[in-house]
């Protein structure tokens, strides 16, 4: 089955975040015409600083005109001024600029205690990803979908996913056969890294059916240890290992990859 999706390929991971900001500026806008405010996923790690830096330039849309309501897509079960803590990452580059009501945080203090144990951890997270499912889907509009099971599912309808590659074929914290892999049944699950990510701390994320079902999702992807996964993804008969990031082959909204060269290499 051929999957339908847009592709950006830019010179430098500023480019990168430059083609982000203004596809998304583009949405938020136009959802704002229609008197919609755009609900966003945000994505950790180190690549979309940058892009949050930039929209933290657009006040008057965010704060003024509280165009958007801000989610974590993923998160790790840290305190949330942590420095792993990817709320603290786009708190200190976007979030602290805007008020407390244009943004649902995690509530991660359960599930610190054992946050390091890979053995123990899983009950505190659980507790963590239960708790900000029912927040997310009391403070979203909702849909009913089935599962592969046929199963009825309730999700938040999110308009804009942000998504990252890890060299493992994890995005948000969908890790190679985790938890959060082959959780089916919830919007949001938990996980535990692969042995080759950092930090080493469980995590909370959007499940692959909550992802699947977002209006738009925006990949962003830089450096050619992440092209694997790309290629794992976007073609059509994968070769080789199978990124846990395929499950995007699903979307039923519009994907868009943002990717610099290496990340964009159709070569091994
Ligand atoms: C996390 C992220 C994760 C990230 C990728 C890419 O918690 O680490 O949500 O999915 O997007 O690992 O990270 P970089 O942008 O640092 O390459």
């Amino acid at each position: 089955m051929p999957f339908k999706h847009d592709v950006v390929v830019c010179k430098s991971t500023e480019a990168v975040c430059e083609a982000a900001y203004s596809m998304i500026i583009a949405e938020t806008e136009a959802n704002l015409e229609a008197k919609h405010i755009t609900s966003f996923a945000l994505s950790g790690g180190g690549t979309p600083r940058g892009l949050y830096k930039m929209l933290a330039n657009r006040l008057d849309l965010f704060k003024e005109k509280k165009a958007m309501k801000f989610i974590m897509g993923d998160d790790r079960l840290v305190p949330l001024d942590h420095a792993d803590s990817n709320f603290n990452m786009a708190t200190e580059c976007l979030l602290k600029h805007l008020p407390k009501e244009c943004i649902i945080e995690v509530e991660p203090t359960p599930a610190v205690p054992t946050t390091g144990s890979p053995e123990n951890g899983e009950g505190g997270a659980r507790i963590v990803a239960e708790d900000y499912q029912k927040r997310v889907l009391s403070e979203l509009p909702t849909r009913t979908v089935k599962n592969e099971r046929g199963e009825e599912v309730q999700i938040p309808i999110v308009d804009i996913v942000l998504l990252g590659f890890g060299s493992d074929g994890h995005t948000a914290s969908v890790f190679p056969d985790s938890i959060a892999s082959r959780e089916d049944k919830n919007s949001f699950s938990v996980s535990y890294p692969s042995p080759t990510m950092v930090p080493k701390v469980w995590r909370v994320t959007m499940t692959p059916i909550a992802i699947q079902h977002a209006k738009h999702v925006i990949v962003l992807a830089c450096s050619k240890d992440k092209s694997w996964v790309v290629r794992g993804v976007r073609d059509d008969t994968p070769q080789g290992e199978v990124p846990v990031a395929r499950f995007l082959r699903n979307c039923e909204g519009k994907v868009t990859f943002i990717l610099d060269e290496g990340a964009a290499t159709t070569t091994e």
